[in-house]
């Protein structure tokens, strides 16, 4: 992913450079699906209603300081009750998918045991009505709202999670046999171990190496064991994992280990666990770059058989992106290209290019991909529905998605991150993802100009310049 940059070399090398786009507007392939994407905790609201249980970000959004300007996951966009109007919007764009998650703790109030027929039946709903307008459903299984009994008991830090986990996607795939588009079982397992049980800054709130580390694990368990439920169940539908990527580029004099090293950590320990079925060597230790645990930690946690579970064969592998990373030598994070409102964000929509040839080419073995991420927080001002930058980001990124597949990259489905503004998080409300601006007080929706752009998008099934 990175190129050498010795004493004297320029301070960053990128194996991608700038990349001119052709003068006419680029194709997509026939029956290559178009979609937004959103989040179950993100957009629902509704988090007591028809038995649903507590999951972790209710209790992380409670405690005051955890999330920007106080926002928890009520009303969110209220989506819980506006579904059948936001479907009908996504009709109007003519979306050929949506992709949404299942909240747990409206299937499994405790997350074990008995099922709550009132949240299967709202999923019903949906999916029968998506089915109905000719959009199709793709499903994640886990995006981030794991129940509170679960946690009480260890969280993914514990192994039994991963099992958990597995029944509660079976109860999930009975009652939605007819998904046409793919499941996805985890939600970027990196994010919930690094930030989640790492840093501390998404729920649980748990800051402590080793639970990262067995976060990591039992997540893949969890992936591994939920398609092996998926398998037994007889569903005639696709499954994967939807991971993200990033490019890890050397800046600066002597970086190029401590990049190596970093991609090890931000897309190897996920990706060769899943397709090789193996953890890399070089993820966990002590020097720059790397986790800061022994290797033995990982290893203690590695059962016999796990990692067969964990890399059986999947239909897709569903990439999200969102851009680039800059290690220097001393393994520390350098700002290598401009952010968006989100600090993280370093925007290089090259590297989606270079990520989908990278997954191609170092591994031959790979299932079709999908990105079921991609977006940009982009406020509209006051009164306006401008959101030129989140034009831009979309074309450039599309623009890149069908240069991979001019090139031979099997991609067959993207979605836009977000179909609607959204509680991002520990943000809270203020960073704007929607294609659709979201009136968090009267739940107004109302399209931006890049919804407006992206039904075009899809209308033609090619970017425009
Ligand atoms: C990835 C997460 O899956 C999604 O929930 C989040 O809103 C976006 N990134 C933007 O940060």
């Amino acid at each position: 992913a990175c190129t050498p940059g010795s004493d004297g070399s320029p301070p960053v090398v990128s194996a991608t450079p700038t990349w001119t786009p052709p003068a006419e507007p680029m194709r997509l392939p026939d029956g290559f699906v178009l979609g937004a994407a959103t989040s179950a905790f993100q957009v629902e609201g509704s988090t007591t209603a028809d038995g649903r249980g507590t999951s972790i970000w209710d209790t992380f959004a409670a405690q005051p300081g955890n999330v920007r300007g106080g926002a928890t996951g009520d009303p969110a966009a209220d989506h819980y009750r506006h579904w059948a109007q936001d479907v009908d919007l996504m009709a109007d764009l003519g979306l050929d998918g949506y992709r949404f998650s299942v909240a747990w703790p409206r299937i499994q109030p405790t997350g074990s045991g008995a099922v709550n027929q009132a949240g299967v039946d709202f999923y019903r709903r949906l999916v029968d009505l998506l089915l109905e307008r000719g959009i199709e459903p793709a499903v994640t299984l886990y995006h981030w709202d794991l129940p509170q009994p679960l946690q009480d008991r260890g969280g993914w830090a514990a192994r039994d999670t991963a099992s958990r986990f597995a029944d509660y996607a079976a109860i999930v795939v009975d009652a939605l046999p007819d998904v046409t588009g793919p499941w996805l079982t985890i939600n970027e397992p990196k994010t919930t171990a690094y930030v989640g049980y790492g840093s501390g800054y998404h729920a649980p709130g748990v800051s402590d190496v080793d639970q990262m580390v067995a976060a990591v694990h039992h997540q893949l368990l969890g992936h591994g064991l939920a398609v092996q439920a998926f398998r037994a169940s007889g569903v005639a539908g696709r499954i994967g994992i939807a991971l993200n990527l990033q490019p890890v580029y050397a800046a600066g004099a002597g970086a190029d280990d401590a990049a190596v090293r970093a991609d090890a950590v931000e897309n190897r320990l996920f990706l060769d666990p899943v397709l090789v079925g193996a953890y890399p060597d070089d993820a966990l230790g002590d020097r720059p770059g790397q986790i800061p645990a022994d290797p033995a930690v990982l290893d203690a946690l590695v059962r016999e058989g796990d990692l067969a579970t964990i890399s059986a064969p999947l239909d897709v592998l569903a990439i999200q992106y969102y851009g680039v990373t800059g290690v220097d030598s001393g393994g520390q994070n350098v700002q290598l290209y401009p952010t968006s409102d989100a600090p993280w964000q370093q925007v290089h929509p090259e590297g989606l290019y270079e990520t989908l040839t990278r997954v191609r080419d170092d591994y031959p073995g790979a299932p079709p991909l999908v990105i079921t991420e991609n977006g940009i927080p982009d406020r509209t001002p006051e009164g306006t529905t401008d959101d030129p930058e989140r034009v831009a980001f979309l074309r450039a990124h599309l623009q890149q998605v069908a240069r991979a597949v001019d090139d031979g990259v099997d991609v067959r489905a993207y979605y836009a991150w977000s179909l609607l503004d959204n509680v991002e998080w520990a943000e809270g409300l203020d960073q704007r993802w929607g294609l659709v601006h979201v009136d968090f007080e009267s739940q107004e929706r109302t399209p931006k100009a890049s919804a407006r752009w992206y039904a075009d998008v899809v209308a033609q099934h090619a970017v425009p310049l």
